[in-house]
């Protein structure tokens, strides 16, 4: 989902920021970070070697794909897709079955892939430690639903069945997928598949745990939680567990009580009477069927949702949990370095427009001895909020009580409340405005981190008057000044910056950044548009991954109001070039970028994992056959997509698949 017409949240008044490029020590690991498994000899080699990537087989060989619109996933010659879970898809592998009309019922959702896949990530079995390529769990995302294209005649929505389906089909799968005889891929019946969606029950753990602004009438003790929502890309531990992150929570709530008003914290949220409204009409009034939903009724229910959660896919029976300590925002994703020491860094971006960049740093350390003990690591450290100053240094700045206005007399008390009031915690303390941070990649070979920062219409024109949403920063601005490390107003095809944290230690409370590429597109006339992309052309970058040869996979998310329909009923004059949304490889190390996939019509391309031989890689088509619509909850199926099923089955649907080389060598050659 591409949120970026919602508006924004931040009218604070927080500076901005330039290029500088930092070739510090180059650092190799040997191991395997993308799957669960992970060796003893961990802390050793990231401190030794001189390569920007552990490959041993040249990257960027393959013959990249022209822009398309067509309604079909098209990929180098020499490769080949393959379907693996779409919407609807039984976890078991087999029952109940998907139906095309849209008529299977909660129950059934419950036992079947949610919609809108988004991040995902494979773990080999048959343990953490497995390197299995072959045998494996595929946890993924389901981030929100198109309801006309979920439930099936529109008089059951806003319905008690309806809302209970469209709860049902958010969250998180983790279902186990196996390669067959014919080098297929298949959902296979297991005792570690299970449904986790907007009923499941979670702990809230860490510092926002008992706090008042979470408590409920449901749970006046303010530690229990039913449900994650709206879990938009993931990140996963060293320790084999899955990290969902929770984004526009705010679109399921609202009110139909007339007399509620917002308040500050609220409004620094995006929350509204009437949740999310693309054309006039409210897509998700939970609120309608459920109380818990309802601002008027359970008005500290939403101060439950925005945070990372933690899955063990190998426990298929134990409870997943909030990690408040990672604080309370609309979280992308995340992403894990070491310390020098040992301990657990974890990068997530915030993805709104004029939202900010984040950093966690454990208090205790990683045992990859004992995988127990790393069990609530993510519940004590400390949380930083990026500041990107114009000569290409940066701070982190500390979220903490006492520090960086957050004191009491600006009415800040305890590390809870920072954990639920991060976006305003992190206003006070200075941050930075990005244009829409999105995904966070890192290259552990190096320490280089980076991270989308999608697109921004609200960057660069004149300053507006006005306060800031909460009070805390007067004097603010709705329509931040172009800086340097935002150097785009306004910003259409946004751009990657890159920073490596002091001394290589990801401890570091300062770092070096630089600007990797401005996206663009070379036809345009406008020098401005034209990007700095060394290679193929692309806009809106999303999802990023680096992956653990050290190269990067670039996902695009182009919205759909932008994107050009097959039949040129509709062109964006940025995007009249560009086609359907993509994934390109990067090469780090030159900047080169290739073009190595096109997805079918209207969707977006998200999630990537590979099993640890990089023989298979994993990506998720979101959304195929979004017509910017969405409201009209009648009209399916779709105009422009039926992927994957085609038109027999005519009901376009989100999926995760497969892609292989043909030759059976590593993805990327
Ligand atoms: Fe769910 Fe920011 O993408
Ligand atoms: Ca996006
Ligand atoms: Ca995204």
């Amino acid at each position: 989902m591409d949120y970026e017409d919602l508006g924004l949240s931040n009218t604070s008044g927080n500076e901005h920021l330039v290029e500088v490029v930092d070739r510090g020590i180059s650092r190799r690991s040997f191991l395997r970070y993308g799957s669960g498994a992970l060796s003893l000899g961990l802390f050793a080699p990231l401190v030794q070697g001189c390569g920007d990537s552990n490959s041993d087989v040249p990257r960027l060989g393959f013959s990249s794909v022209p822009v398309s619109v067509k309604d079909a996933v098209e990929v180098p010659a020499e490769y080949q897709v393959q379907v693996v879970y779409a919407w609807g898809d039984p976890i078991n592998g087999t029952s109940p079955a998907f139906k095309q009309d849209g008529s299977n019922t909660a129950a059934e959702q419950r036992l079947q892939s949610g919609m809108h896949h988004d991040g995902g990530h494979f773990y080999s079995l048959p343990d953490w430690k497995s390197t299995s390529s072959t045998s494996g769990l595929w946890a993924v995302n389901h981030e929100y639903v198109d309801p006309g294209l979920l439930i099936g005649p529109s008089s059951l929505w806003p319905s008690a069945e309806g809302v209970a389906k469209s709860k049902a089909a958010h969250g998180v799968s983790v279902v186990q997928i196996d390669k067959q005889s014919d080098s297929k891929w298949k959902v296979v019946s297991s005792s570690y598949a299970r449904r986790i969606d907007a009923d499941t029950d979670m702990d809230i753990n860490g510092p926002a745990r008992g706090h008042p602004l979470m408590k409920t009438s449901a749970d006046p003790q303010g530690v229990i939680v039913k449900g994650t929502i709206n879990n938009c890309a993931a990140g996963f531990t060293p320790w084999g567990t899955y990290l969902t992150c929770e984004e526009n929570f705010n679109g399921v709530f609202g009110t139909d009580d007339s007399a509620w008003t917002a308040n500050a914290l609220q409004r620094r949220y995006g929350l509204s009477k009437t949740g999310y409204v693309p054309n006039d009409v409210a897509l998700y009034p939970w609120w309608k069927q459920d109380a818990r939903f309802d601002l008027s009724k359970e008005p500290n229910e939403a101060n439950r949702h925005g945070y990372v959660v933690e899955i063990d896919p190998y426990s298929p029976s134990k409870k997943p949990v909030k990690r408040t300590a990672l604080g309370r925002f609309k979280h992308e994703n995340c992403e894990w370095m070491l310390t020098k020491d040992g301990r657990i860094a974890v990068y997530m971006g915030c993805d709104e427009v004029n939202e900010y960049i984040y950093k966690f740093v454990s208090t205790g350390k990683v045992d990859m001895n004992d995988r127990a003990k790393n069990v609530d690591l993510l519940d004590s450290g400390i949380l930083y909020v990026a500041k990107f100053n114009d000569d290409g240094t940066g701070s982190w700045l500390e979220l903490s009580p006492g520090k960086n206005g957050l004191t009491q007399a600006n009415g800040w008390d305890t590390l809870g409340d920072i954990c639920v009031r991060t976006r305003q915690a992190a206003d006070r303390a200075g941050a930075t405005m990005m244009d829409r941070p999105e995904w966070v990649a890192v290259n552990r070979n190096n320490g280089d981190v980076f991270v989308t920062l999608t697109n921004n219409s609200r960057r660069g024109t004149t300053p507006a008057s006005g306060n800031n949403s909460d009070g805390s920063t007067p004097g603010g601005t709705a329509r931040p000044p172009t800086d340097k490390v935002n150097p785009t107003g306004p910003n259409p095809y946004g751009h990657i910056v890159k920073w490596r944290d002091a001394g290589g230690d990801s401890a570091a409370t300062s770092f070096t950044w630089s600007i990797f590429l401005k996206a663009g597109d070379k036809m345009q006339s406008d020098t401005l548009k034209k990007g700095t992309i060394n290679g193929d052309d692309f806009g809106s970058p999303d999802g990023l991954w680096v992956d653990d040869a050290g190269y990067m996979w670039i996902q695009t998310d182009v919205s759909t109001s932008r994107i050009m329909a097959p039949d040129l009923s509709r062109t964006n004059a940025d995007y009249k070039n560009l086609g359907n949304n993509q994934m390109l490889l990067a090469d780090p190390a030159t900047g080169q970028v290739k073009r190595f996939l096109v997805g079918p019509n209207q969707c977006e391309i998200t999630g990537a994992h590979m099993t640890p031989d990089r023989k298979t890689m994993f990506i998720n088509i979101q959304h195929p056959g979004e017509d910017g619509g969405d409201a009209d909850i009648s009209a399916t199926p779709r105009k422009y997509s039926s992927w994957p099923d085609g038109a027999s089955g005519g009901r376009p649907r989100s999926a995760t698949i497969a892609i292989t080389r043909k030759d059976g060598g590593e993805i990327g050659t």
